[in-house]
């Protein structure tokens, strides 16, 4: 088997079924279901007597993180949910509350945090394609601009924004860039050390394939280094076995932000998770995704479904939307077997590494014979 045979055999969920909305949420894949059950098995047998071990997995799986994300693994925290990573960030901006740059059509969790905590703002408006360029961003960018907050891809839209070409402009800016990688970390590389991102989240239940209760926050070090932590509990001093209760021993690394007990299940999950990710490669599983969305655009307008995300060029992304043909249309489609999301007046389609040609087929000669 190649690859990415292996790949998709990793998750039983989309066997028998064109599993295409991995961008509202990925199946479990067997190696992440088996660490997580491990978990419950030893809870249920030993209970805490595995306390040692689990605290070791745990940093284990930190490191296979920053090692995927090319950081250190001081600047991995493991949050439960992309909302409370966002939230943790906009916290540390707090500290030096200054002028933000967010898009306006941004998922709710990535701008609301800076919104609620009544930071300036400047909304980068959508572009009609759905775009938010590069250029909008710099004109945006003022004198006193400390924060821009913006995702990798765009759950609405699909559009990914360049990086690397974002980075070029705002690294030598005194500003920080914030990123939420929810619909990005696990279909494409993303190197930190390449690039000047100062925190990056992700939840894990979409491209990680981690499920639910399971986000990693990366935070560079000098941020950390420099800022006061925006919530204390026991793990966040910098000897957590200490115990010290009446003073602020506090450590500086990431897993300070977790506050209490890490969160075992999702932990173990996400490190499965990678296991299958690295199996695979992620260069290839990143191939293959661009390859895949680009055969279903073509594939649909060729068939006169039109595309409504961008077709060509860097914004493009693993996120494809179409227009629906009937109302229901993504209700119409599971009758079929075919799992897509639903969005207005159009259906998402998101393709992940388990995805084959044979579901796009079998998902354009659905929606052809919904229009007819
Ligand atoms: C870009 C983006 N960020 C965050 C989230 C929400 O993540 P969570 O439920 O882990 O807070 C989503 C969910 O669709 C998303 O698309």
């Amino acid at each position: 088997m190649d690859a990415l045979a292996e790949f998709r055999a990793a998750f039983p969920a989309v066997a028998g079924r064109c599993y295409l909305n991995t961008a509202g949420g990925s199946p479990l894949s067997t190696a992440a279901h088996d660490a997580v059950r491990a978990f419950l098995e030893q809870q249920l047998t030993g209970g805490d007597i595995h306390w040692p071990a689990w605290t070791a997995q745990v940093e284990s799986v930190r490191r296979s993180v920053a090692d995927f994300v090319n950081a250190s693994p001081d600047e991995i925290a493991f949050l439960t949910s992309a909302s409370l990573a966002s939230n943790t960030v906009a916290q540390l901006c707090a500290q030096s509350p200054g002028h933000t740059i967010l898009y306006r059509r941004e998922f709710p969790s990535t701008s609301l945090p800076w919104l609620q905590r009544r930071m300036p703002i400047t909304w980068l408006e959508p572009e009609p394609d759905g775009d938010v360029s590069i250029d909008a961003i710099l004109a945006a960018i003022r004198s006193d601009t400390r924060y821009i907050v913006i995702s990798h891809v765009q759950y609405l839209t699909g559009f990914r924004i360049d990086l690397e070409a974002l980075c070029a402009e705002t690294s030598h800016r005194r500003l920080r860039l914030i990123v939420d990688a929810t619909q990005s970390l696990g279909a494409e590389t993303i190197d930190l050390s390449e690039l000047a991102i100062d925190a990056l989240w992700a939840g894990g239940y979409k491209y990680l394939g981690a499920g639910y209760g399971i986000a990693p926050l990366f935070v560079r070090q000098s941020w950390l280094e420099a800022a006061n932590l925006p919530a204390v509990g026991w793990r966040s001093l910098a000897d957590p076995s200490s115990m010290v209760s009446d003073r602020l021993e506090l450590s500086c690394t990431a897993s300070a932000l977790e506050l209490g007990h890490p969160p075992f299940s999702g932990t173990f999950a996400l490190g499965g998770a990678l296991e299958v990710i690295n199996a695979a490669g992620i260069d290839q599983i990143s191939s293959h995704v661009e390859r895949l969305s680009d055969y279903l655009r073509d594939r649909a307008s060729a068939e006169g479904i039109s595309v409504q995300s961008a077709r060509s060029g860097p914004a493009r992304s693993w996120l494809v939307f179409l227009e629906a043909p009937v109302p229901n249309t993504p209700a119409q489609l599971l009758e079929r077997g075919i799992f897509v999301g639903d969005a207005p007046d159009a259906v998402r389609v998101s393709v992940h590494a388990y995805n084959t040609h044979a579901d796009i087929d079998c998902l354009v000669s659905a929606l052809k014979e919904l229009k007819t």
